[in-house]
């Protein structure tokens, strides 16, 4: 069953998307379901309405809108004409997109030693000083292991018990035979995706969402349902009725500042989530990536944050996925999954058919880095927090036509630009030395080239610096073009 967009939602939509780019006021001479099939067009170009969503009723969304039905059935014609809606007599309307307009999601983020190359393609940042002393002191708890063979499927004992602790600490207890140690964030998705989604199963993912994660639904041949984020986050009612309708085997959703759009899940939300899920036989994956990175001093203190979503669960739905790639060093390629024990038992014996264990050095790199959390959890915050206010002043200051929502944590911004240009803007940034991740990399379809993410994780002159290139690359693009395009960015 496909997601469903009441009328009243779409008014919702429609309205604020005409606010937003500004297309309220005298319609001129075109006809009204010119305007509103272009606004339509619009939300789904801009990926605020995701594909294969059915829309409502003519009848229903002329009373919403307080127009005629006809000026609706006009409409409707005009996007199935363009290709933007597909229609079956008696049955409704769906979201689509023309043909040939999607994108493949399978690029690979390369880092670039190009000299002056700045590149916001990727959002991480270097490892914390702190590492050199972590590793030296794991090597001296090495000995004890290796005794043994040194597989450890689960993941070593220390290390499952630092992070069900923090999970405790958290609110959420949690025991060690909860959690299973993989090879970063993705591996844990892989694993789940593997052991939970037979090919063609259906998985409802949101939009925009994190590239590599598309792409580990991609490669499991999963069958996509998309939920669109709004601008101001999750519309709660669309995003449980979208888990409702999809009656997908997984939903993967990112609550806390999420990538890219930076929303942090308010806590009433987290609560209906779990419930929700069960009553449509789905099971949540639950993204923890930027959990440590609250940004904004309110959120920071203990406790601070709103509860795991795994904390509002009473029947075993939720799996939560966690790693220490962004407020550790992705290098270590450290991640977790937490779930119910007989699940994490079943994960452990999949991933023997993938790459038997992590490594155990590693491992206990990471149980001494964990050591020192306070330390390096508060140095990264406040470097973010400096770094993330310096590029919103850029922005501000040198694309003032370009809005965004300052994220209360994490590591991105994700600007809304002032036309869909948004990977025409990347290849011509590069051009000028700075490598970015235009919107249609974070859309499953091809949408979203009104929106471009910006790490803040580089020094601050580096950002400004960037931001200066965008704004000359921006005002590039309205010239005629002066050079040949480079070639395609690949990115993450
Ligand atoms: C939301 C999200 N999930 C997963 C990952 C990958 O994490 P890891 O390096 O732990 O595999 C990232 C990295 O950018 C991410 O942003």
């Amino acid at each position: 069953m496909s997601a469903i967009v009441r009328g009243a939602q779409l008014a919702r939509m429609l309205n604020a998307w005409q606010v937003a780019v500004g297309v309220r006021g005298p319609a001129g001479k075109r006809p009204e379901y010119v305007i509103l099939a272009n606004a339509v067009r619009g939300l789904l170009i801009d990926g605020r309405l995701a594909l294969g969503v059915r829309l409502p009723a003519e009848r229903e969304l002329a009373a919403a809108l307080g127009i005629s039905r006809t000026t609706v059935t006009a409409a409707y014609r005009e996007l199935r004409e363009s290709g933007h809606v597909s229609s079956r007599r008696g049955a409704g309307s769906w979201t689509e997109l023309p043909a040939g307009h999607r994108v493949g999601t399978t690029g690979l983020w390369t880092p670039s030693d190009e000299a002056g190359l700045i590149d916001l393609g990727c959002a991480a940042m270097p490892a914390p000083p702190e590492l050199t002393a972590a590793a030296a002191e794991a090597v001296t708890d090495l000995e004890p292991y290796t005794a043994g063979p040194g597989y450890q499927p689960m993941g070593l004992l220390v290390l499952r018990e630092a992070i069900a602790g923090r999970y405790t600490e958290r609110g959420l207890p949690t025991s060690p035979d909860q959690v299973m140690i993989t090879g970063g964030v993705q591996q844990a998705l892989d694993l789940l995706l593997r052991l939970l989604v037979a090919p063609g199963q259906r998985a409802l993912v949101e939009t925009p969402t994190y590239p590599n994660a598309l792409s580990a639904f991609i490669s499991g041949r999963a069958r996509l349902s998309s939920y669109a984020i709004g601008p101001d986050g999750w519309d709660a009612d669309l995003l449980l009725s979208t888990v409702r309708a999809a009656q997908a085997r997984v939903a993967y959703l990112i609550p806390e500042f999420h990538n890219p759009t930076g929303h942090l899940m308010p806590a009433a939300l987290r609560e209906k989530l779990p419930p929700a899920a069960h009553a449509a036989g789905t099971d949540l994956i639950i993204d923890e990536s930027f959990v440590d990175l609250a940004l904004d001093e309110d959120l920071t203190a203990d406790g601070a944050m709103p509860p795991a979503v795994a904390g509002f669960d009473r029947t075993g739905r939720v799996l939560t996925i966690g790693g220490m790639s962004k407020a550790f060093w992705g290098g270590l390629r450290i991640g977790w999954v937490r779930g119910p024990g007989p699940l994490i038992a079943r994960l452990a014996a999949a991933r023997v058919g993938v790459d038997m264990a992590s490594p155990v050095l590693d491992q206990l790199v990471a149980t001494r880095l964990l050591q020192r959390r306070d330390t390096i959890v508060s140095a990264r915050r406040k470097q973010l927090l400096v770094q993330r206010d310096t590029l919103a002043a850029a922005l501000r200051a040198e694309l003032p036509e370009w809005r965004f929502v300052l994220p209360r944590g994490g590591m991105v911004i994700w600007a809304e630009l002032d036309a869909p240009v948004s990977s025409a803007l990347a290849r011509s940034a590069e051009e000028l030395g700075v490598r970015v991740a235009p919107g249609p990399r974070f859309g499953a379809d091809g949408t979203m080239e009104r929106f471009m993410r910006l790490p803040f994780t580089l020094p601050e002159t580096d950002l400004i610096e960037a931001v200066r290139r965008l704004a000359e690359a921006r005002t590039d693009l309205d010239r005629p073009r002066r050079h040949a395009w480079s070639a395609q960015t690949i990115l993450a």
